[in-house]
Parts: structure tokens; sequence; C-alpha cells
């Protein structure tokens, strides 16, 4: 035995407790994908999922993708500087010109979008302002731009607390100043206060990187995400979203200026390091940028289903938090209440809502991350309404109150 399998032993003795207990929530293998999977001989109504339009199942996109492998195969052998085809450079113009900016970059993930832009622009001289609720992309961007340049000044603000984002800005010495947030909180459901934060950002000339990967093809009147939502997408700096929730597959992008978004495509590891998004990917997200950039109905959908939900949880008494979208988590706070309350509604109703612990969430805020999607019918909704209200009152997560919504 080496250290290296000493150094397992904490985290694989947890696991094995939880799976003891019977709670242990994560790699369930799916027979198939969408508001109904199969595992083994059992039927879920899926609630963990990103794919909030449905598009993963689109006929349409589908076929895209199909045809996609036919053309080219299933890789393109090299990362994007030895291996950039006509139909990277076509969703690229069509993303930009959907998202009325000069240009846009395809990564192979949103994750990497985001580590390689942040990385590609924080240096010695820079000021980096975060939400205290950043995604793990943005964080690990912060950890390898400083890795590299130990003299950024990174500081965190309060989530969406302008009055911190001010005291930040106000305060730092550094001319270079780069402000980070999302769109759309994946954890919370909130919307950052963007026409605020692009005020203020305006007023100490610090431009804005917006993550928007769970807002751009959810909301917003075009689709065009939280930004779009406040009226001032014309005004974020570096927009980044990811081709793995709304658009229903795998990749990622960043949209911005030309001279930003070719900058980034020489300079970030991620993108210059990192295979080429394969063909059959880039055509599913263009066959899904059609049906987002000229179909609304599934967008009013979600929404419709996320307020009837949200309002369900609320007449129980479950907390939702700041949750203003179909990103409808149920606060618990405990985390081993959060396991169990996972673990029973999986066994006793084939509902899957997954625990969202620390380090996902803040130590204390443990809550079940529940998502709605339009491809959820309301019998699903009432069906996961009744078995919360049951499990959590029998949990005393909720009082007595019982009964559907
Ligand atoms: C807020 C946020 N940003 C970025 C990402 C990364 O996206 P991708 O799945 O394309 O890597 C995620 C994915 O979970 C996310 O929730």
């Amino acid at each position: 035995m080496t250290w290296l399998h000493r150094t397992t032993q904490g985290v694989l003795a947890e696991v094995e407790r939880a799976k003891d207990a019977g709670c242990f929530p994560f790699f369930r293998p799916f027979e198939n994908v969408g508001p109904h999977v199969g595992i083994g001989r059992e039927r879920y109504v899926n609630f963990t999922s990103n794919d909030y339009l449905g598009l993963s199942q689109h006929a349409d996109v589908k076929h895209a993708a199909i045809r996609g492998v036919e053309a080219y195969g299933t890789g393109l052998g090299s990362s994007r500087l030895q291996a950039t085809s006509v139909r990277h450079e076509e969703l690229e113009q069509r993303l930009a010109r959907w998202l009325q900016v000069e240009a846009c970059a395809i990564f192979p993930s949103g994750y990497q979008a985001l580590v390689g832009t942040l990385q590609a622009f924080l240096d010695d001289e820079t000021l980096v302002a975060l939400d205290n609720q950043s995604h793990a992309s943005v964080l690990d961007g912060l950890y390898l731009a400083k890795g590299q340049h130990p003299d950024l000044e990174e500081r965190y603000f309060r989530h969406n607390s302008v009055k911190g984002l001010r005291r930040v800005l106000a305060t730092t010495e550094r001319a270079n100043r780069l402000v980070v947030v999302e769109g759309l909180y994946g954890a919370d459901g909130d919307l950052a206060p963007l026409d605020d934060m692009v005020k203020l950002c305006r007023e100490f000339d610090a431009p804005l990187l917006v993550d928007d990967a769970h807002g751009i093809g959810a909301i917003g009147p075009g689709g065009r995400g939280a930004a779009e939502q406040y009226g001032v997408h014309g005004d974020v700096d570096l927009l980044v979203g990811t081709f793995s929730k709304v658009f229903g597959g795998v990749g990622g992008f960043l949209a911005g200026d030309a001279d930003l978004v070719s900058f980034v495509k020489l300079t970030a590891r991620s993108f210059v390091f990192s295979a080429s998004l394969p063909v059959g990917q880039v055509e599913s997200a263009l066959a899904a940028l059609d049906i987002v950039e000229q179909d609304d109905s599934r967008r009013q959908r979600l929404e419709a289903n996320g307020d009837y939900f949200r309002a369900g949880l609320q007449s129980l008494d479950f907390s939702t938090g700041n949750s203003t979208t179909h990103i409808c988590p149920i606060m618990i706070g405990d985390e081993h209440l959060a396991m169990q309350f996972g673990a029973r509604l999986f066994d006793e109703a084939n509902v899957i809502m997954l625990p969202f612990i620390y380090p996902g969430v803040p130590l204390g805020e443990a809550r079940l991350r529940c998502n709605v999607t339009a491809a959820h019918e309301r019998a699903d909704l009432d069906h996961a309404l009744q078995a919360l209200a049951r499990i959590g009152s029998e949990l005393g997560i909720i009082g007595a109150k019982q009964g559907s919504a």
C-alpha cells in the first residue's frame, strides 16, 4: 500500500458509511436520459438534470449530432489550433450573432471556458472581485492564475451584495479590476442583480465577466440569459455559457469583443492544450440554437413548471431560499437530514433529488437540488410534491401540514 492508498481512506470510509445507511446518492446508472429514467427495473422521476428545455432528446438535435459524426467522425484528433472545422466557425459566428457580440470561442466544456478565460486575463497587477458563491470553474480558474501570478489580488463579496461589491472596488489600489458573477445561480436559483452591478462596474471602470451557464437559453425574453432579463446584455464584457444544460449536449463558450476572444483563443491553456469539441457536438449545439432562437414555447413551459413547483413547495412550508426560477432548492440545513430525505424520496417514491452538500454549498446550507424542466408533466410535479409533503413531515422538515399542491 502506498501513500496514495492511504490518502483515499478518509473519503472512501465516509462513502461506505453512507452506503451502509442506504443513502449514498451518486453514480446511479441510468438506462436512459430525460424526466423519467430507468435504473434497474424501476422508473424514477428525475429532478437532477440541467437539460432544462429537454433538448437532449429532441429529434432534430439528435439527428444533427449523427450527421456531424457521419461527416467528420468521432473526434478531430487535436486541439482547436490544428483542428478547427468550418462547423466550429459556423457555430461561433451564429452564437456571436445571437448574443449580439463580436465574437465567440467554443471550448470543450464550460468549465474549461471559465478556467481558461480567467487564467488568460488575471495577472499580478489585477484585482478579481468574486461572489462568495462562485462555481468551482471560476475558483479553479482563479487558482490556476494565482499559481502563475501570486500577487493577484482576490476579494470575495457576500452573495449578490452590490454594497459588498462596491466596498471591494472602492478599497483596492489595483487599476485593473475584473468582476466575476454568475447570471442565474445554479445552486440557489436566484439572479445576480446585473443592472446594478453593471452600473457599479462602469463607475469603477471594471470589466464584468458573467458565467450564465444556467441562464443562457433558459431565461430572458429572447433566451439570452440573465443579462437580457435585466436589459443589460450589451454591457457584459465577457459572457460564458455551456452546451451541457439548455443545449442538451456538452461544450462551452466565451462571447465578447473580437480582440478579447482572439486573445483567449491563443492564450487560454484549457483551449490550446485540450482537444477540439467533436463535430457531432458542434452540430447538435447548432440545432439546439435554432430551437432556442426560434421557439420560445419550451422556455414558457419551463417558467410555468418552475412557478408551479416553487409555489407548491412554499405552500407546504418548505424553504426555497431566494429562488425565483426553475431551479428550486429545498433548503434543509443539516447534511445528514438532506441525505436521508434524498434517500427516502428515491426508495419510497421513485423521485430523484440529489442532496447538495459541502463543499458544493457552504456548511450548514445543505439542500435537495431540485431542477424542474420543460419536459416534466404536471403529474410528475404533483407526484413529487406529495412525496415531499409526506416524507418531509415524517422527517420533521416541515410541520404537520400535508397533502397535494
Ligand atoms: C455555474 C456553472 N458554471 C460552469 C459550469 C461548467 O459547465 P460545463 O458542464 O459545460 O463544464 C457549470 C456546470 O455545472 C455551472 O453550474
